[in-house]
Formats: C-alpha cells, sequence, structure tokens
C-alpha cells in the first residue's frame, strides 16, 4: 500500500468528444481509458501512477509486454484502494486499447513509435508530451523537427489523430514518486481539436495541484516543448523539480 492520497477526482469535467467514448456530461474517470505508449519510462510511469490513482482506467505500454505488465504491477502496489489496477500490455495492443493514447517515448524513438501504431489512433485524443531535446555539456538544447514540433510531426504521421501537446512540464520525478501528494502547476495544453483540449485538461485535473490550461493551437509545439530545455537549466541550477504556473488565470 502506498501513500498515494484518495482520488481528486470530484472536480474532472471530461468534455464530449465523438469516437473517443465519452458521453456528455461524464464526470466518471472510471469510464476513461487511457493508453500510456513507453509506459515503463519515468514519465509514463508517472501519469499512469496519477490517473489510475484517480479512478482511470489505465494500460501501459512498451516494446516488451511482459515489461509493462511488471512496471503495472508494480504501481498497483502504490495505490490506494480507490484507485483502478493498471495493465501492461505491448506498445500496438495498448494503442488499440486506449480511447485516449499518450506518447511518452524519447524523441528518438517518437516517429517510428507513432508510425506503427498509426492505425490504431484514428479518431483517438493522441496526448504527445515529447520534448524533441539532445544533451551535451552546457545542458538541454531544443532539435530542430521537420514538421515543427514532436506534436505536428504526430500528426504528420498518424492522420486523423486528435493530436494534443501537453505534459511537456511536469516532473516525472513528482509523479512517480508516491509520497508527494500535490504537484501545484499547470499543464499548458495545445491544439487544434477544441474538444480533445478539454478531454486533455481534464486528465490533467485528475492530478492532485495540477491545472491543465488552453495554451494555443498545435502549431505553437514547438515553443512548449523547446521550453522544456530552459525548465531542465533551471532544475539543474537549483536542484528542484521546475514546472510551470500561469499567473492572472
Ligand atoms: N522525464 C521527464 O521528467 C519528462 C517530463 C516531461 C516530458 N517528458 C518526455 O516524455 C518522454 C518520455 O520520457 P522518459 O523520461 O520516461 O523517457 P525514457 O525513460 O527514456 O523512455 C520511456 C520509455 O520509452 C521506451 N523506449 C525507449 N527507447 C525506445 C525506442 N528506441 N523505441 C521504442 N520505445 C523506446 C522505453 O520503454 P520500453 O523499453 O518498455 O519499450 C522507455 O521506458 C520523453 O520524450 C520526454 O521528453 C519527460
Amino acid at each position: 500500500m502506498g501513500t498515494m492520497s484518495p482520488s481528486a477526482a470530484s472536480g474532472l469535467q471530461l468534455s464530449t468528444v465523438e469516437g473517443v467514448g465519452f458521453a456528455d456530461g461524464v464526470t466518471d474517470p472510471g469510464q476513461t481509458s487511457v493508453a500510456v505508449l513507453g509506459g515503463t519510462g519515468p514519465q509514463g510511469r508517472g501519469l499512469a501512477l496519477r490517473w489510475a490513482a484517480a479512478g482511470v482506467s489505465v494500460v501501459l505500454g512498451s516494446r516488451d509486454a511482459a515489461r509493462a505488465a511488471s512496471v503495472a504491477a508494480e504501481l498497483a502496489g502504490q495505490l490506494h484502494p480507490e484507485g483502478r489496477t493498471p495493465s501492461g500490455t505491448d506498445n500496438a495492443t495498448a494503442a488499440q486499447a486506449g480511447q485516449v493514447v499518450v506518447l511518452a517515448v524519447p524523441w528518438s524513438a517518437h516517429d517510428a513509435l507513432v508510425t506503427e501504431v498509426a492505425g490504431a489512433l484514428v479518431g483517438k485524443v493522441v496526448v504527445d508530451c515529447v520534448n524533441p531535446l539532445q544533451f551535451d555539456a552546457r545542458g538541454a538544447h531544443p532539435v530542430p523537427v521537420p514538421a515543427g514540433s514532436a506534436a505536428e510531426q504526430a500528426a504528420t504521421l498518424a492522420l486523423g489523430a486528435r493530436v494534443v501537446g501537453a505534459f511537456h512540464h511536469v516532473s516525472a520525478a513528482l509523479l512517480a514518486d508516491p509520497t508527494v501528494i500535490r504537484i501545484d502547476s499547470d499543464v499548458l495544453v495545445v491544439g487544434d481539436d477544441r474538444a480533445a483540449v478539454d478531454v486533455v485538461i481534464g486528465l490533467a485535473g485528475l492530478i492532485p495541484g495540477v491545472r491543465g490550461v488552453h495554451a494555443g493551437r498545435l502549431r505553437t509545439a514547438g515553443a512548449l516543448e523547446a521550453l522544456t530545455a530552459n525548465l531542465l537549466a533551471v532544475n539543474r541550477r537549483y536542484r528542484v523539480h521546475a514546472g510551470i504556473r500561469v499567473t492572472d488565470l
């Protein structure tokens, strides 16, 4: 048994989204299923832990189904009874299973994974949290992306997917630490499909302390992705897990 607080689901307002299974007025995260591809890594497992704690049906994806199942079992051991036991499988099966699909792999693996599962993403809300960064002795820096950003690249590779960029700036270390009860942070959410953006804002709001904020169109995703390099520099300089807060909102 872990120390995760009980679900913060009471304020959830998921929007109506045709094709991804949300019904009008749904406020029950138990009716939502989220696949987290690359869910065995720090970011994916952290998001999975938080959503499972809020009662969301979460399936972790991995290149190795057994590894995903093992991580899912580990996360289950960190949940309070109110939480919902996650499952684990291969990325392709997870992408089929989730109503919402989160991409949480390294940038180097992003395009190949999206291409592999593109058929399963048609009509679904796809959340891209991938930061196209490289690291050297001077720290992290953004790398050029042909489509402009990882999120736009996903939209190009997975035609018909309702791609949203989000969760670029939430620390995996905080998400995955069950002793951290609240993460006081905003999640900047960008996308061209307003209903899809609202679904992701709802998912952000399931994480205690987190607020999802609509921050523009998908074509601005590159700015969010690049900003992560600055946050990582803050983390390094001040030895923190920095996040973003929008003021006067
Ligand atoms: N870490 C953070 O604090 C943070 C915060 C915000 C956003 N992000 C973004 O979230 C993404 C994931 O971050 P992370 O730190 O969790 O990354 P990670 O640990 O490097 O990778 C996540 C998972 O991706 C899979 N993977 C690794 N290489 C792969 C490859 N070549 N092909 C297919 N799958 C591969 C692995 O799962 P399997 O081996 O099980 O397949 C791995 O566990 C990154 O793009 C990062 O920019 C991270």
